[in-house]
């Protein structure tokens, strides 16, 4: 099924909008290192065959948060995407969408009022289109790594107000024909489902209208972009994706442009899988919505540092593929976007004492089973699943 109509990076890049319209059909309507996917290599050896991106095909984009910043930065490691020749290499190769990690958020972009750091972003944005990737921006309004400056600046209301609205206009601006989503608002309700109104500073200072404005703005600055809501915890129905439910009918009623709704994908395996995801996806699909699974990983508990056992990797498994194959069983969920690819920098150790293992491939670049889970659950929905080169 052809479900994306955009371009690719690589294609904006090289001149392919026509009229400021993006062209569906073209080379973003066969992501994965297709044969039908021009920019991105049509004669694909083996071995990149050998990946998710192949496996994916046209089904889904297949998606990686691009580490950096973060907790990143308080690691004894050099930077991934400059330093690692093999995290860069794997990166280019296994993805069809990247997302920034830390490198579109506030604290990362705005060092102080003046200024705007975009040489990370830009070189994600620069790497994607050398790679035909679309890119997911994260974040715009959150109540969380907002610079000190902003967050203690004692700023009025309207100042607040005309703060957010530069920040929309210059960054969404800046990358306009080149970001496929947008997490626009990111968590703006707590776990009990109530809205973050003490937390999030512009929901304090401003009231739940700024959500509604921030939309309204990025679509102005890009008119292209798919505008979402983005949260964890919100995988099943429950009271916090229920929230959601209601907050966008209200939206959408008003005539705001939300495009979309994606849940992060956290998952441990201390806990039960929610296996009500597609139903809960779908529902706002039913609103007319696009749907994406944002930040999937699934931690598992490693006490004292315990390695993980069998069983463990094999419930991580399954719990890969049944986000995978409940992503790929709803129209309008375009795409699935892990966070991070390799134990070696992932948040989750550093986050959450005692866990870890969180991703689908070991310190050392080899594979985990959920790798495989994925793989084979993307090949099965692209048809490419009896390729020879998938086949184990
Ligand atoms: O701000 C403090 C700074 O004052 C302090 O000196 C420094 C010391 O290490 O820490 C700084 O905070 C860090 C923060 O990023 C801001 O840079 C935290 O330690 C660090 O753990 C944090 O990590 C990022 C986290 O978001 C912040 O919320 C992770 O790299 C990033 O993977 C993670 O990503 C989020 C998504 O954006 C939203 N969904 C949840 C997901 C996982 O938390």
């Amino acid at each position: 099924m052809m479900r994306r109509e955009i371009l690719t990076a690589a294609a904006v890049t090289a001149g392919t909008i026509a009229g400021g319209t993006l062209v569906a059909g073209s080379a973003a309507a066969a992501p994965g290192g297709g044969d039908a996917a021009p920019g991105r290599g049509t004669a694909p050896g083996l071995a990149k065959k050998d990946t998710l991106a192949f496996a994916a095909g046209s089904a889904i984009w297949i998606g990686t948060a691009v580490a950096g910043g973060g907790h990143h930065d308080s690691q004894d490691y050099p930077p991934p995407f400059t330093d690692d020749a093999t995290y860069r290499e794997l990166l280019g190769r296994e993805f069809t969408s990247l997302s920034a990690e830390n490198q579109m958020k506030w604290d990362f972009l705005r060092p102080d009022r003046e200024t705007f750091r975009f040489d990370e972003a830009d070189a994600i944005m620069d790497f994607a289109a050398e790679h035909g990737q679309v890119v997911r921006g994260h974040t715009l309004l959150w109540h969380n790594q907002n610079p000190e400056w902003l967050e203690q600046g004692g700023f009025s209301a309207d100042e607040l107000r005309a703060l957010l609205k530069e920040h929309i206009e210059t960054v969404v601006g800046r990358y306009a024909g080149r970001i496929h989503q947008w997490d626009v608002a990111n968590e703006i309700f707590d776990d009990d489902a109530r809205l973050r109104e003490e937390q999030n500073i512009w929901i304090r200072e401003l009231g739940i209208g700024i959500v509604a404005d921030a939309f309204r703005w990025a679509r102005a600055a890009d008119p292209q972009a798919q505008l979402f809501f983005n949260d964890y915890n919100v995988d099943g129905i429950n009271p916090k994706s229920d929230a959601y439910y209601a907050l966008i009918q209200e939206l959408l009623a008003d005539g705001v442009p939300v495009d979309g709704f994606s849940t992060q994908g956290h998952l441990s395996t201390r806990y039960g899988f929610p296996g009500d995801l597609a139903d809960n996806l779908q529902r706002f699909a039913d609103l007319g919505l696009r749907t994406a699974v944002t930040e999937l990983d699934v931690r598992m508990d490693l006490p004292d540092g315990a390695e993980p056992t069998p069983e463990q990797l094999e419930k991580q498994a399954e719990y890969y593929r049944r986000v995978t194959e409940a992503a790929l069983s709803v129209e309008g969920c375009e795409s699935l976007t892990l966070w991070g690819f390799v134990d070696t920098y992932s948040w989750v150790p550093v986050t959450f004492e005692g866990q870890g293992a969180a991703t689908v491939m070991w310190e050392d670049y080899t594979r985990k089973p959920a790798y495989h889970a994925v793989r084979d659950a993307l090949a099965a929905a692209s048809g490419r699943a009896g390729h020879p080169a998938l086949e184990r």
